[in-house]
C-alpha cells in the first residue's frame, strides 16, 4: 500500500515537473513571439510589419545588423563590379544576371526559331523541287565542254566548303546535340562528339576564314552587280520557267547573293567567332554600338563588361550561322540535285558548252572571245614562212 502511494507521488511530481518545464517554454515562446527578433521571420499583418520594417535602412532590434541588406543585394544583383586583389577583375562581379537571360534565350527563342528556319529552309526546297523538277540542260548535252574554274578556284571554294560543313555539323550539335545524342548514343559517347566536335571547330575556323579570302580574292570583281542583273532579277533567273534563260556572264544575280551573303555573312560570324575563341579581349559590340548611335541617334548601351560582350557574340555568332546554314542548304541543292550539269564546275572544272549557253550566255561569249584573241595573237606571232 505504502509503495503504490510512493509510486503515485512520484509520477505526479514527474508529470508536474514536465508541466513546468513545458510551461516555461511556452511562455519563453510567447516571450520571444512579441520580440522583435522573431518579428522578422514571421508572417505579420500590414500595420505590424510595417511597424518593424526598415527605416532609412536601420532594421529595428539590431537582429539582422544595424543596416539593412536589401540595397546591397540589390546592388549585387544589377551587376556591379566590386574590388578584388586577384588579377581577374571579372570575379570582382558576384552575380551577373545578364547570364540568365543570356541562357533562357539562347536555349529558349534562338534554339526554337533557329531550328524552324533550317526546316522551313528544308521544306521549301522540296516544294521547289517538287512543282519545278530538276532544271535539265534544255538542249540537251553537247559534245563540247568549257572550262569554268581553275584548280586554285575550287580549292578555294571545297576548303570554305568542307571547313563550312564541318564548323556548322558541329556548331549545330553544341545548340542541339544534347537533345537528341545522349538519348541514341550515350552519355558518354555524346561527351566524345562534342569533345572532338569543339576541337574541330576551333580549327577549322582557321580554315574557313582562309577560304573566305581566297574567294574574295579570286572572284569579286565577278560579282559587283551590273546590269545584266536587273533582268534577271525581273525575270526570277528563269527559274519558275521552262525555255527561259535570262542572259548572265560569270555569275548571276542569284549567285552574287550567294557570293555576298556568304562574304558578310562569313566575316560577322568569323568576327563573333574569333571573340569566342580568344574571350574578353574584344569590344565589338561596344564600338558598333557606338557607331550605330552615332549613325541613327539611338541609345544602345556601349559600355558593356567583357562578358556582356562575350554573351552577344555567342547569340550573334548562332543567329549568322542558321542565316548561313539555310543560304548554303540552298546553294548545294543548286549546286547538285536541282540542276543539271551545274556539279561540274566545281568537280572537274569544265562544264557542257551547252549548259553554259543556257545558264551563263555572256560569260561563254566572253570567253569564246578572248579564246580567238588569244588564236589570232598566236597565229599572227607565227613567223612567216
Ligand atoms: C558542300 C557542298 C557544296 C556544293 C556541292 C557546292 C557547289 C558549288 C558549285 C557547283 C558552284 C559553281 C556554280 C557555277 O558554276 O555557277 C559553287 C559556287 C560557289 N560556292 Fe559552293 N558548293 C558547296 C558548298 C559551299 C559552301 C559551304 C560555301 C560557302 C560557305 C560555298 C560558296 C560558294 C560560292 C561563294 C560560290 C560562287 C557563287 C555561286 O556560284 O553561288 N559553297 N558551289
Amino acid at each position: 500500500m505504502q509503495a503504490a502511494s510512493a509510486h503515485m507521488t512520484r509520477t505526479l511530481l514527474r508529470r508536474l515537473a514536465v508541466a513546468l518545464v513545458f510551461g516555461v517554454l511556452l511562455l519563453a515562446g510567447a516571450e520571444l513571439g512579441t520580440s522583435d527578433a522573431f518579428a522578422q521571420s514571421s508572417v505579420r499583418t500590414g500595420e505590424e510589419a510595417s511597424s518593424i520594417s526598415p527605416v532609412d535602412g536601420q532594421v529595428p532590434g539590431n537582429a539582422l545588423g544595424e543596416t539593412s541588406q536589401a540595397d546591397y543585394w540589390r546592388a549585387v544583383r544589377s551587376g556591379t563590379q566590386g574590388f578584388v586583389s586577384i588579377p581577374d577583375k571579372k570575379a570582382g562581379t558576384l552575380i551577373q544576371s545578364e547570364g540568365e537571360a543570356w541562357r533562357s534565350f539562347r536555349n529558349g527563342p534562338l534554339s526554337l526559331y533557329a531550328s524552324w528556319a533550317i526546316l522551313a529552309t528544308i521544306i521549301g526546297l522540296c516544294l521547289f523541287y517538287a512543282l519545278r523538277g530538276r532544271i535539265r540542260i534544255e538542249h540537251g548535252k553537247s559534245d563540247q565542254t568549257i572550262t569554268r574554274f581553275a584548280w586554285i578556284e575550287r580549292f578555294g571554294h571545297w576548303m570554305t566548303a568542307i571547313s563550312f560543313v564541318v564548323l556548322g555539323l558541329s556548331g549545330l550539335n553544341v545548340l542541339y546535340g544534347r537533345y537528341v545524342f545522349p538519348a541514341l548514343i550515350g552519355d558518354s559517347a555524346f561527351g566524345f562528339l562534342t569533345q572532338i566536335g569543339k576541337y574541330l571547330h576551333n580549327y577549322l575556323a582557321f580554315a574557313f576564314m582562309g577560304g573566305l579570302v581566297m574567294i574574295f580574292v579570286m572572284w569579286v570583281r565577278h560579282n559587283l552587280p551590273d546590269r545584266t542583273d536587273i533582268k534577271w532579277i525581273l525575270q526570277a533567273g528563269g527559274m519558275f520557267s521552262k525555255n527561259l534563260h535570262p542572259p548572265a556572264k560569270k555569275f548571276n544575280a542569284g549567285q552574287k547573293l550567294i557570293f555576298w551573303s556568304v562574304m558578310l555573312g562569313g566575316l560577322s560570324l568569323s568576327l563573333s567567332g574569333w571573340a569566342l575563341l580568344f574571350p574578353f579581349t574584344t569590344h565589338f559590340f561596344g564600338d558598333t554600338f557606338d557607331k550605330i548611335n552615332w549613325l541613327f541617334g539611338t541609345e544602345l548601351p556601349t559600355a558593356l563588361t567583357v562578358l556582356q560582350e562575350q554573351q552577344i557574340n555567342q547569340l550573334w555568332h548562332a543567329i549568322m550561322a542558321i542565316f548561313m546554314v539555310c543560304v548554303i542548304l540552298a546553294h548545294i541543292y543548286i549546286g547538285t540535285l536541282g540542276m543539271e550539269g551545274a556539279f561540274d564546275a566545281m568537280g572537274s572544272g569544265e562544264v557542257d558548252l551547252n549548259w553554259a549557253k543556257e545558264h551563263h550566255a555572256l560569260w561563254v561569249d566572253e570567253e569564246l572571245e578572248k579564246e580567238s584573241r588569244r588564236e589570232r595573237g598566236s597565229s599572227a606571232a607565227q613567223p612567216a614562212e
